[in-house]
């Protein structure tokens, strides 16, 4: 099975990332033949991983875009019809990680962590609805997870719950979008190299260890390795699935 994407037109948020998984999924994307829009509050970066989108010989354009911020959403709608006329793929991506046991959380981090990852699913998964809508052809709307939206994982209390959240929203939203056929799912990605994870991990190689020996497959995933599932839910291939979870972990929470 060859995943073809030619004529088709994705959005993907958070993309600014050189090795995060927005950008993965972009070029994956790319490579099977879509039009890739990215955005992210980065500007320059994003408009750096657009060039070099371009520089490969695919189409590729950036905008800077804040996912919290709900007019900026009308704004990246407008542009990705002028540029493209329509959209058939949106990849919410964007996200960060506050990572805190109880004892050190505040109502500060809280509000920051659901509004940069919850609140944004729910403003990004809106807009691209009503733009499919409007289109009348049907449409794929991806919804980054993770694991820690399945099971709990300590000192990631608010992060599960943004998480836990997009996963239960995106199938509701499912289920409202069936008979229109916009499809809407989650991927629930395990321990990826990316910036996230070398934050978080900071150069504790103790920590790291604990990490990766709690993986089966004993070694963290690429982040090619969610861009290939993000362009299998985006293709035609997928048009049977719908609120569904796709859980990418080398076997975490299969234990
Ligand atoms: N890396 C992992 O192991 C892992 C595991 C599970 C889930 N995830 C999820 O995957 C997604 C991507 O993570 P990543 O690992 O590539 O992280 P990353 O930090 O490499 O990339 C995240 C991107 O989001 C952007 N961003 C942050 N706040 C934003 C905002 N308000 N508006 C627009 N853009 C914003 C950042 O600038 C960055 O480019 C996140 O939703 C994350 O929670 C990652």
């Amino acid at each position: 099975m060859m995943i073809d994407l030619s004529g088709k037109v994705a959005l993907v948020t958070g993309a600014a990332s050189a090795g995060g998984l927005g950008f993965a999924a972009a070029h994956v994307m790319a490579r099977q033949g879509a039009a890739l829009f990215l955005t992210d509050i980065d500007g320059d970066a994003v408009a750096a991983r657009a060039a070099e989108l371009r520089d490969k010989g695919f189409q590729a354009q950036a905008m800077e875009h804040d996912v919290t911020d709900e007019a900026a959403w009308d704004m990246v709608m407008e542009a990705i019809v002028a540029a493209y006329d329509r959209l058939d793929i949106g990849v919410n991506n964007a996200g960060i990680a506050v990572l805190r046991p109880m004892s050190a959380m505040t109502m500060e981090d809280w509000r920051r962590q659901l509004s940069i990852n919850l609140d944004s699913v729910y403003l990004g998964t809106k807009a691209v609805l009503d733009q499919m809508r409007r289109q009348g052809q049907g449409g794929s709307i991806i919804n980054m997870s993770s694991v820690a939206g399945l099971v709990g994982v300590e000192g990631t209390s608010a992060y599960a719950a943004s998480k836990g959240g997009v996963r239960l929203f995106s199938k509701t939203v499912a289920l409202e979008a069936a008979p229109e056929n916009i499809r809407v799912n989650t991927v629930h990605p395990g321990m990826i190299w990316t910036d996230m994870q070398k934050v978080a991990i900071a150069d504790n190689k103790e920590v790291f260890d604990q990490i990766i020996a709690a993986v089966p497959m004993r070694r963290m995933g690429e982040p090619a390795d969610i861009g290939a599932m993000v362009a299998f839910l985006a293709s035609d291939d997928a048009k049977y699935i719908t609120g569904a979870e796709f859980i990418v972990d080398g076997g975490m929470v299969a234990q």
